[in-house]
């Protein structure tokens, strides 16, 4: 019980190592802010699932991190809500060769 107390955000949390990073926080007692690209019925069962089965809070979010104004009105929402952030782990992401600094946002 680690992260009791603590809530941690993690981008893709849908799948792949997001997904196993969420299940491992949420064992450890945080509550989530568990985003994804897109509202799907199995993602919703799956985080509703993973509260269940370690009594946690998780909360779904959504954007796409390629939409910087979705991004905005996410984190704003999370802030009206009162949710503070203790860790941010920032897993989403695809696989690209070539310096950080050239790297276009899109
Ligand atoms: N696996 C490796 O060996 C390895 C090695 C080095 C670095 N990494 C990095 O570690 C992270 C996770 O790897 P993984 O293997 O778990 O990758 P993965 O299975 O391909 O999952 C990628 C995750 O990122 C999400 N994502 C991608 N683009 C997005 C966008 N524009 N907006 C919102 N979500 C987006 C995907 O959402 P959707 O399901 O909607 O596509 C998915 O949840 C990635 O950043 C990857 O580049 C992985």
């Amino acid at each position: 019980m680690m992260f009791k107390g603590k809530t941690v955000l993690i981008t893709g949390a849908n799948r792949g190592i997001g997904r196993a990073t969420t299940e491992a926080f949420a064992e450890e007692g945080a509550a989530l802010l568990a985003c994804a690209r897109k509202q799907t019925p199995e993602f919703e069962a799956d985080m509703a699932g993973l509260a269940k089965k370690y009594k946690v809070e998780i909360t779904p979010v959504y954007f796409d991190l390629a939409d910087e104004e979705a991004i905005k009105n996410a984190i704003k929402q999370i802030a009206t809500d009162k949710k503070r952030i203790d860790v941010l782990v920032n897993n989403a992401g695809v696989p690209f060769g070539g310096l950080m600094t050239m790297t276009p946002i899109a």
